[in-house]
């Protein structure tokens, strides 16, 4: 049996994947909302395929629970945000979750990590706490690190497809953790030693971040010269060697506007490029904010009552508003004292989650004469129609109309 721990965006789909794929599992989290929503067999976030596979795993017998089980198998995945100062990983869910599974776990239970740490964190942290309970790594208890890839939003599809990596201290443990996930992955399963797993994590994410980065750092140098930055990147792009990404409003979510600090916290005199990148995309919310400006001194727009942002979420089709640019820059708004700006999402119609979000898509239409497109929802893309007369900042350059602003 396989006790998951910690039922959030990664935790939960794992747990039912693995469940559907008749491996027994029992999902444990600490929060007791989340596990009656559970119980009472509703999922907690919107994404595709997400509820079928719900049905497929409690039709298989998945339980949920708030106790941590007593098993030969844990898979942790709690979050593990960075620390704002230092821009270390914070590592304290990581520990709270092995403690418990300590105060349970029988001898010759494997855990593995699945949360994503930086390099060092499971030798610094987790170690420790096992060696405290009186286990002796690799003959009481074996420990595994085993991130996770998937993207919100096509989260089941990637589960099921995409290549994993899998760090043990022993082959052996290695390919026995592996035999779990391959029964429902259909990637490639690569194993190798913990701390390489680790870096690996991270690295991936970090690569993402820095390529984002200078998307958006040529939308500054482009708008400051007149350039259009959109057919720069399509001409460059033409060049067999080049690819470069797409600019945007900014980077939200668990994970690339997060794991790359890990790597500043912890080489601050090395990671110089990492930590030019993360600031410029932490900045290009203000960036957008300041082009807001602009274009309302250019149309005469003098109440910023009359603009509002599309999208709150981190990035489109998901309900997660984790780091998202749109809150990032409500929350530059409140630091300044300003107004905060109005905003709809259509994945958030019946409570507002942040000030002055209107939840119908035509009321919200009717307050304002300029739109802020921060989030490529497809809702979006079905109305462009009903944008038609308005002063419009397209933020990701998908906007058909005619006479759209861009960052
Ligand atoms: N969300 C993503 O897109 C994504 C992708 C890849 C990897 N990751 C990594 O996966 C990890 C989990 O992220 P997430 O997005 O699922 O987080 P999340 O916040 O959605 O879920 C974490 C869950 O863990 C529970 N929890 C925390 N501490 C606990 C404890 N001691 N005992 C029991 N339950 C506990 C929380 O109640 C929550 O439900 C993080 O390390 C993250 O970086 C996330």
């Amino acid at each position: 049996m396989i006790n998951v721990v910690g039922l959030g965006y990664i935790g939960l789909p794992t747990a039912l994947m693995m469940a559907s794929h008749g491996v027994e599992v029992v999902g444990t989290d600490y929060n007791k909302e989340l596990v009656a929503t559970l119980n009472a067999g509703r999922t907690t976030f919107k994404e595709d395929g997400l509820d079928e596979l719900f049905a497929a795993a409690v039709k298989a017998g998945i339980k949920f629970t708030t106790e941590y089980q007593k098993t030969d198998m844990y898979i942790v995945s709690v979050p593990t945000p960075y620390d704002k100062f230092s821009k270390k990983v914070d590592a304290c869910y990581v520990v709270a979750a092995v403690k418990e599974v300590m105060k349970v776990c029988p001898k010759g239970a494997t855990v593995v990590i699945e949360s994503t740490v930086s390099p060092g964190t499971i030798d610094k942290y987790v170690r420790p706490v096992i060696a405290a309970n009186g286990f002796k790594i690799g003959i009481d208890i074996n420990l595994v690190h085993a991130p996770e890839r998937i993207i919100p939003g096509n989260m089941v599809y990637e589960l099921l497809h995409n290549n994993r990596t899998i760090g043990a201290d022993s082959k052996e443990i290695g390919e026995k953790v592996k035999s779990y996930y391959a029964t429902f992955c259909q990637g490639e399963i690569v194993v190798t030693d913990i701390r390489t797993a680790e870096m690996t994590k991270v690295v991936e994410n970090t690569f993402r971040a820095v390529n984002i980065a200078f998307a958006n750092e040529l939308s500054r140098i482009c708008r400051h010269d007149n350039m259009d930055v959109y057919e720069i990147i399509r001409i460059c792009n033409m060049h067999p060697r080049v690819n470069i990404l797409q600019p945007g409003p900014g980077v939200g979510g668990h994970c690339i506007s997060v794991d790359p600090w890990f790597l500043v916290g912890d080489y601050p005199q090395l990671a110089k490029v990492i930590d030019e990148s993360m600031k410029t995309n932490d900045s290009q919310p203000g960036f957008v904010l300041e082009r807001i400006y602009e274009i309302m001194k250019e149309n005469w727009i003098t109440d910023n009552r009359r603009v509002g942002l599309y999208g709150i979420t981190y990035k489109e089709n998901v309900d997660d508003i984790r780091e998202s640019p749109t809150l990032q820059m409500l929350d530059i708004q409140e630091r300044h004292l300003a107004r905060p700006l109005k905003s709809f999402d259509p994945f958030f119609t019946s409570k507002a989650i942040v000030p002055n979000q209107i939840l119908d898509f035509d009321q919200f239409l009717s307050e304002v004469d300029m739109v802020v497109v921060m989030v490529k929802h497809d809702h979006i893309k079905q109305n462009w129609g009903k944008l038609s007369g308005k002063v419009v900042l397209d933020c990701h350059n998908i906007c058909p109309l005619e006479g759209v602003y861009h960052i």
